[in-house]
């Protein structure tokens, strides 16, 4: 028997709450990992909460992503005792997730932890560290260097954008940070953003073409926001679009695209290849000190994730939550 967090739905709605399942309960997989840390994403709050249908089938444990270590293996490419790393392909989701002392899972979905990352910091890091390096490493192929200008990070303070602020910082970048929140400027400047602008300035109607002003762009924002930015990107620049923190909608035009040959890189971590998350976390275990991910995250406990579920989706929670699933 192994503990989680299970969801489930019925004619009154969602329940989720701690329970004990044997084993068999698990989904089909190839590789049973005891599971030491997962995070509680915002997607994995809505799953928690039913307040978006997130999760496909029911009972579910949520949980997108966690890290731990190998118990059982049929792959060749895992052995028992091996630390690995899961984000995505739709765990927790319609396969059972990492809010959970035990998951099974495919072997092409796990990476091995990278040497210098133990398993809490990798959580620390989570989807949302992850997802923020997907989007530097796609301006970096599209030919942005810290030379070639500013670069802004919409939702500046949220989970993707603060990685998005830090990780660019330590990589030499000069950094605009776009927030809402004016009460976290201080927080933003100590993740290395030289400047901050208001989230106002970007979320209503604009031009087709507004004065370039950044080299490039990291967007979890989507909407106007993504539109204005794209409008404000300077000749030969790029945008990587992740979110839709605004909307899904994107009522912007092709001016920035045809007359200034803006690029506009769509961001997926979820069935991302292996090869590019593997190169994401290798860049990350190579930049990140270890001290700064610890700072970043607080970790809680099973038990407590059902509360902290409802408080982050009331943007009553900052930073990263890491959760121990043996606390
Ligand atoms: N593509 C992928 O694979 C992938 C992976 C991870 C996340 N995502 C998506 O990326 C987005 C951000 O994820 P996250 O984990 O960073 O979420 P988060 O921690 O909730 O951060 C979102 C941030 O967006 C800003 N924001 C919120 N509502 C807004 C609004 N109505 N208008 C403008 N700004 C708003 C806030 O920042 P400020 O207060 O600083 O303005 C907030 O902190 C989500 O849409 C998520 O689904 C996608």
């Amino acid at each position: 028997m192994f503990k989680c967090l299970l969801v489930n739905k019925d004619e009154d709605g969602y329940r989720t709450s701690i329970t004990e399942l044997p084993e068999e309960s698990l989904s089909q997989g190839n590789v049973l990992v005891n599971v030491l840390y997962s995070t509680l994403n915002y997607k994995d709050a809505l799953a928690i909460t039913g307040k978006a249908p997130v999760i496909r089938s029911f009972p579910m444990i949520p949980g997108i992503d966690f890290s731990g270590i190998v118990e059982h293996s049929e792959s060749d490419e895992f052995k028992v005792g091996d630390k690995v790393l899961l984000n995505g392909f739709g765990v927790g989701e319609k396969h059972m997730g990492g809010l959970s002392q035990k998951a099974k899972v495919n072997s092409d979905w796990l990476i091995p932890l990278p040497e210098s990352i133990s398993p809490v910091q990798a959580m620390s890091i989570g989807t949302a560290g992850y997802t923020a390096m997907l989007c530097i490493l796609a301006l970096e192929k599209n030919g942005i260097t810290p030379a070639s200008g500013k670069i802004l990070v919409t939702g500046a303070t949220g989970g993707v954008g603060s990685f998005a602020v830090k990780l660019l910082s330590l990589m030499g970048y000069s950094v605009v940070a776009s927030t809402g929140s004016s009460e976290q400027h201080d927080y933003l400047t100590d993740l290395g953003a030289i400047e901050i602008i208001d989230r106002a300035e970007l979320s209503a109607p604009g031009k087709p073409l507004m004065k370039e002003k950044w080299a490039g762009a990291v967007d979890s924002i989507g909407s106007h926001t993504l539109a204005n930015v794209c409008a404000s990107i300077q000749y030969g620049g790029a945008v990587a679009a992740c979110g839709l923190a605004q909307g899904m909608d994107l009522p912007a035009s092709v001016a920035p695209f045809i007359l200034r040959g803006v690029s506009l890189l769509g961001i997926d971590s979820v069935m991302r290849p292996r090869a590019d998350r593997v190169a994401a976390w290798k860049k990350l275990s190579e930049i990140l000190p270890a001290t700064e991910m610890e700072s970043i995250a607080t970790v809680i406990g099973l038990e407590a994730s059902i509360e902290v579920a409802e408080k982050l989706l009331n943007g009553d929670v900052t930073g990263r939550v890491v959760v121990d699933v043996n606390k």
